[in-house]
């Protein structure tokens, strides 16, 4: 039997497989080295280092929707400092691509993280997450061309890493912020953060999040994340990986079928810490029963059956 072959090329970045965390739910990865080899995965992503540390925001900060969960964590950070000293040598030991994800509150402190990663070493591409909704009195960069153009443009000013622009969801035309990320000098896409919802206790009468507002990420959003890695990858010529309630090889199949070129597991983490490993296995056997060498064949596969009008 013919191993299949995992690996894939996003630009210039080549992953052994197309499965790494999704930013946020994986912490830099020590928790899960007690559940699996973390080695096999094809990428580790950081949750978003900030400037300098800060709290997040005031709990409760998460709640169980139906298929889901609502989060407003508020992007807490030990700062760079800490990243460089504790967290990165951790991610850059790991036998897999190291995806540092980084978050500010203006286009130069996210100028300043991307200088000081690029001088760092040991990192693979950076991941720019311009799309959390919880920050609060603070604007999602993603959700606004002018602000995400002017990050875009400053990190790239100061390196030349790989960079993956962490697209929103809660915008009106995704296709043109994808565009917009790709004239202002991303390499690849990351589709999507979380949706803006939220959820009222009927006990107390009151919003449950301590913000009033979180993100809704797992299964709950994942045909709409699909119809968007659908569209963007027929829009726009750069690699996208796909998020947004990826949880097993079934999952994940879809996306690469939808044009993903590789796929972050996320809330997944939360409720199987084997999600990852298990995952990967999954779109092993899919290509063991069903045909294709290379990963690679799958990519896009849905849109060009549905071209030739099959
Ligand atoms: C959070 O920390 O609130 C979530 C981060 C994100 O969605 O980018």
């Amino acid at each position: 039997m013919n191993e299949p072959d995992l690996s894939v090329s996003l630009g210039r970045l080549r992953l052994k497989n197309p499965v790494m965390p999704a930013s946020g739910t994986f912490n830099f990865g020590k928790e899960y080295a007690e559940y699996f080899d973390l080695n096999q995965m094809g990428a580790v992503v950081n949750k978003s280092v900030m400037l300098q540390p800060r709290q997040g925001n005031a709990p409760p900060r998460i709640v169980e929707t139906p298929c889901g969960m609502l989060s407003s964590i508020g992007l807490p950070s030990q700062g760079i400092e800490e990243f460089l000293t504790v967290q990165l040598p951790f991610m850059r030991a790991l036998e897999c691509a190291a995806i540092v994800s980084v978050s500010g509150t203006s286009a130069e402190e996210f100028g300043e993280l991307v200088s000081v990663l690029d001088r760092a070493g040991g990192v693979d591409a950076l991941e720019l997450n311009l799309s959390c909704p919880n920050f609060v009195d603070k604007v999602i960069f993603a959700t606004d061309c002018g602000l995400m153009a002017e990050v875009l443009q400053e990190c790239r000013r100061r390196t030349s890493l790989p960079l993956i622009a962490k697209l929103s969801p809660n915008v009106t035309d995704i296709v043109q912020m994808a565009r917009l990320a790709e004239k202002h000098g991303a390499d690849m896409l990351c589709a999507v953060n979380t949706f803006t919802g939220m959820a009222i206790d009927v006990r107390t009468r009151r919003p449950v999040l301590g913000t009033v507002t979180g993100g809704l990420s797992g299964p709950a959003i994942k045909p709409i994340v699909l119809r968007m890695v659908w569209q963007i990858t027929q829009a726009v010529g750069l690699p996208v990986i796909a998020c947004g309630g990826i949880s097993n090889g079934t999952d994940a199949v879809e996306f690469l079928l939808a044009g993903a070129a590789a796929v972050q597991v996320g809330t997944a983490n939360f409720i199987n810490p084997l999600a990852i490993p298990e995952t990967i296995a999954g779109i092993r056997q899919y290509m063991l029963d069903s045909g294709p060498h290379s990963v690679t064949e799958i990519i896009g596969a849905a849109w060009r059956r549905s071209a030739a009008g099959r």
